[in-house]
């Protein structure tokens, strides 16, 4: 014989009880045989439903009820939750890059010569930049910093038909050669906004950072060390004034190669050797 669970005995029961009226458990089974359907029904009306108590729950309530909410060998695991998602954000948010340097500073400062070259200097209003071309046109650093310090204007002034490397690939540059409009002076005497440590610093992130110049290849080692690497002597001097554009080769004579000197006023540039 089936054994009939002992709740959904005392379900029955307190049905039946509520069927006929009584409140308390234990009705007759007299009286409960009485209660046919029919008869139940108009009673019921008259009737309070059963306590909510009376009902108990199913099986699997009554199971999720009893069970245990968490094990209890997940709660260190549960503990350390909050310390895991630090260490996961800590790991994964990439870190600041260092800010520091000229060619750090010279970004800043290109943000000036953005508008004309374009922020990665694929050029517009001014000259093309990127893909070695202001790498073409000054294969050393001395005239670049020349031009950029005094502008197309003191150029065609000075009576000069070209700036940077007079033999440059693709037809030297010519002072409003490209647009007819001229490259702004950037130098105070040239009445420019930039000290001449700034003119590196951008001069250094258009060479290494747009260009296309690699510190590390044998050709740009030598010139990157000297002029635009974080420990470059010579933007620390000419950030400390204790050198300039008009005595940089004298002061830096010791270098290997030696500069050239860059000076404020408008000249010839040099041929890559
Ligand atoms: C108002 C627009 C304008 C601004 C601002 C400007 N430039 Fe220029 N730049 C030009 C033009 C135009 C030329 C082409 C010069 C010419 O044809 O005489 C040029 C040329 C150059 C060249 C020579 C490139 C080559 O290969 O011939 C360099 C280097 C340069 N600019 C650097 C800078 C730097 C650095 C700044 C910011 C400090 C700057 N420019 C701001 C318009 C601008």
């Amino acid at each position: 014989m089936t054994e009939i669970p002992e709740h959904l005995l005392n379900r029955s029961k307190a049905r039946r009880a509520a069927a006929s009226g009584e409140s308390t458990g234990d009705a007759s089974p007299a009286v409960a045989a009485s209660a046919t359907p029919a008869a139940a029904a108009p009673a019921k009306k008259n009737v309070a439903p059963a306590p909510k108590a009376a009902v108990p729950d199913p099986v699997y309530v009554a199971a999720a009820k009893n069970r245990r909410k968490i094990p209890f060998w997940a709660m260190s695991a549960l503990a350390l939750l909050p310390i895991w998602a630090l260490i996961y954000f800590v790991a994964v948010v990439p870190e600041e890059k260092v800010v520091e340097g000229p060619t750090a500073i010279g970004t800043a400062v290109y943000s000036s010569c953005a508008g004309c070259h374009g922020a990665n200097g694929a050029g517009g209003a001014g000259q093309v930049l990127y893909e070695g071309n202001a790498i073409k046109t000054f294969p050393h650093i001395e005239d670049m910093l020349n031009f950029v310090y005094a502008g197309s204007q003191k150029y065609v002034a000075a009576g000069l038909a070209t700036y940077g490397d007079p033999n440059r690939e693709g037809g030297a540059h010519k002072p409003l050669g490209y647009n007819g409009n001229p490259m702004p002076q950037q130098g105070e005497k040239a009445g420019g906004g930039l000290n001449e440590a700034q003119i590196l610093a951008v001069v250094c992130h258009i060479r290494y950072d747009l260009a296309g110049a690699d510190p590390k290849s044998e050709e740009w080692a030598a010139e990157y060390e000297a002029w635009c690497s974080p420990d470059s002597e010579i933007y620390k001097a000419l950030e400390s004034g204790s050198t300039s554009f008009d005595t940089i080769d004298k002061d830096f004579s010791m270098l290997d190669p030696k500069p050239i000197a860059v000076g404020t006023e408008p000249r010839l540039g040099t041929s890559r050797k």
